[in-house]
C-alpha cells in the first residue's frame, strides 16, 4: 500500500502546502542498498571509548571529522558514569553534536543494564538514560534515531553485531530502543556478508508480507530458509521458496499435526539455527460483540501455536545449542488497542514468552526475543479505514508507516549468530510510534 500523502509532500507544489499549513513532512528515510556513502562517526565518553573507536572503524566508518563536516552517529559511552549529576557530561557531547548530525543520522548511547550496578547512585543514572533516548528518539530530525544499548559487563566482544546494526540503514525504521546485550562465547566470527551462511532458518507466514520479507532477507545473509504458510497459499510460498533458494512447508500451524512435521523437517535439515514466528492473524471486534471464533482463533495462531512448535522442537533436541527464537508481537501487545482485546492479549502472551523463556534458555545459549512491528504497509494494515490508516502512519516520530523489510532486518540482526548475546529483548519496529511509547 503507497503512501499517498508523503508522496504529495514530496512533490514541489506539495511541500509548498504543506509548509505553508504546517503539515508534517515525513523524512524520506535511508534505507539498506542507498546509493550513499555515510559519514563519519563521533565517540565521546568513558572508559570504552577506544574499543568502541575500533570496533566502529572495523565496522567500516570513518571516525574523528573536520568542524564543518556533517556526521552520520554521535557514539556515547555512559557505562563509566557513577552519578546522576555526571549526566552532565553526556548532555555536553549531544548538546555540542546534535546540529552537526547529517539526515537519517544516528544517536547511540552505550550504558550498563541499571540492575547490575553496586550503587545505588550509578543505578538511578543508568536508567535515567532511557528517558533520555526517549525524548532524543522525538527530537531527532530528518529521519534520525536514537537507540541505548545495555551492556552487561564483559560483554564487549557480544557488541559489534548490534552496534553494526543500530549505526546502519537497516535500522531505519527502529527508533528510542533499549537493547540488552549479555556476555555470551561466540562462535567464530563469520563472513560479515553473510553472517547466516550455513544457517537453517525457519519463518512461518513466509509467503507474503513481512514474513515473505524476513524469509528473502535472511536468504540474502547466507541462510537455507523453511519457509511455511497455509495450504491455500501454496503458490505464493512456492515461488518465495524457490526464488530464495529454500523449502517450502505448506502447513496450518494449528493443524495438529504441525509440530510433528515441522520436526521432521528440522531434522532433516539438522536441527534449527532459529525459528521466527512471524505467522499472524487479526479478527478484531469490540469485546461485547466478539464472537468465540474471533478469540479461538486469533489466541491459537499468533500464540499458541508458537508454543506448541516451541516445546515439541526444544523436546527432540531440534534448535541447535546456540540458536535463536524470533518472536513476532506487536504495538498492540503493548499499549492495547480498540477492538484487539484477543489480538492484543495474544502478542503481549508473545512478549511473555520473550521474558519467560529468555532466562530459561540461556543454560542452552538460545536467545529468545521478538520484534513488535508498529505500522507497517502490508496487506494486513491495507484493511484499516482510511482515516485510521492516516493516523497510524503519522503517529510516530518518524511521521510514516514502515516497511516489511524494516522489520525483515531487525529479524535478521537477532538470527544472526554473531547477536546471540541480544536475548530476552523485545525490539519495537515502529518508528517511536506514540501508541504504548
Ligand atoms: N502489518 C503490520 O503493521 C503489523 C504490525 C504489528 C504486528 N504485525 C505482525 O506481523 C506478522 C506478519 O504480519 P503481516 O502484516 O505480514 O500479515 P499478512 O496477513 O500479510 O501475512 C501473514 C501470513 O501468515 C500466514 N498465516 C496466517 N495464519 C497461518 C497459519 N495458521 N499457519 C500458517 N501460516 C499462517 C498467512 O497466510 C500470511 O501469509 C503477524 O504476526 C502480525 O500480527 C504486523
Amino acid at each position: 500500500m503507497k503512501d499517498g500523502y508523503m508522496k504529495f509532500v514530496h512533490s514541489g507544489a506539495g511541500r509548498v502546502i504543506a509548509k505553508t499549513l504546517g503539515l508534517p513532512i515525513p523524512a524520506k528515510l535511508r534505507r539498506k542498498g542507498a546509493p550513499s556513502t555515510l559519514g563519519p562517526v563521533l565517540i565521546g565518553g568513558g572508559e570504552l571509548t577506544g574499543l568502541l573507536q575500533s570496533q566502529v572503524a572495523e565496522l567500516g566508518y570513518q571516525l574523528g571529522s573536520t568542524p564543518k563536516q556533517k556526521v552520520h552517529a554521535l557514539v556515547f559511552d555512559a557505562t563509566s558514569i557513577k552519578t546522576p549529576g555526571e549526566l552532565a557530561n553526556l548532555y555536553r557531547f549531544f548538546r555540542q553534536n546534535i546540529r552537526r548530525m547529517d539526515r537519517c543520522g544516528r544517536a547511540l548511547v552505550i550504558s550498563r543494564p541499571p540492575e547490575d550496578c553496586d550503587s545505588p547512585e550509578q543505578h538511578i543514572a543508568m536508567r535515567a538514560l532511557r528517558g533520555f533516548i526517549r525524548s532524543l528518539g522525538k527530537e531527532m530530525r530528518a529521519g534520525g534515531t536514537s537507540q541505548l544499548i545495555e551492556l552487561s559487563a564483559g560483554a564487549e566482544q557480544n557488541l559489534p553485531s548490534t552496534l553494526s546494526f543500530c549505526l546502519s540503514p537497516v535500522s531505519a525504521y527502529v527508533s528510542a530502543q533499549t537493547i540488552r546485550v549479555n556476555a555470551v562465547e561466540l562462535a567464530e566470527t563469520a563472513d560479515p556478508k553473510a553472517p547466516l551462511a550455513g544457517q537453517t532458518v525457519l519463518v512461518t507466514g513466509a509467503a507474503r508480507g513481512i514474513g515473505r520479507a524476513i524469509a528473502e532477507t535472511v536468504a540474502s545473509y547466507g541462510a537455507m530458509v523453511i519457509g511455511v504458510d497455509v495450504p491455500p497459499m501454496q503458490g505464493e510460498l512456492d515461488k518465495v521458496c524457490r526464488d530464495i533458494g529454500g523449502r517450502a512447508l505448506p502447513l496450518d500451524i494449528c493443524a495438529d499435526d504441525a509440530a510433528a512435521l515441522i520436526c521432521e523437517a528440522a531434522r532433516a535439515n539438522g536441527g534449527l539455527d532459529c525459528i521466527v514466528h512471524n505467522a499472524g492473524i487479526t479478527r478484531d471486534k469490540s469485546l461485547a460483540a466478539m464472537s468465540d471464533v474471533q478469540w479461538d482463533l486469533t489466541m491459537a495462531v499468533n500464540l499458541q501455536a508458537p508454543l506448541t512448535i516451541n516445546a515439541a522442537l526444544l523436546e527432540a533436541g531440534l534448535i541447535n545449542d546456540g540458536g535463536r527464537i524470533v518472536g513476532v508481537a506487536s504495538i498492540s501487545g503493548i499499549a492495547g488497542n480498540k477492538g484487539q482485546t484477543n489480538y492484543a492479549a495474544s502478542k503481549a502472551g508473545v512478549i511473555g514468552m520473550v521474558e519467560r523463556y529468555s532466562s530459561v534458555l540461556s543454560a542452552q545459549s538460545i536467545s529468545v526475543n521478538a520484534v513488535a512491528p508498529g505500522f507497517i504497509e502490508t496487506e494486513m494494515t491495507a484493511k484499516i479505514p482510511f482515516g485510521i490508516r492516516q493516523a497510524g502512519r503519522r503517529m510516530s516520530s518518524l511521521q510514516q508507516g514502515g516497511l516489511p523489510v524494516d522489520v525483515a532486518q531487525t529479524v535478521a540482526w537477532l538470527a544472526n549468530p554473531q547477536s546471540i548475546g541480544v536475548t530476552g529483548n523485545v525490539v519495537r519496529v515502529c518508528g517511536q510510534n506514540l501508541l504504548g511509547a
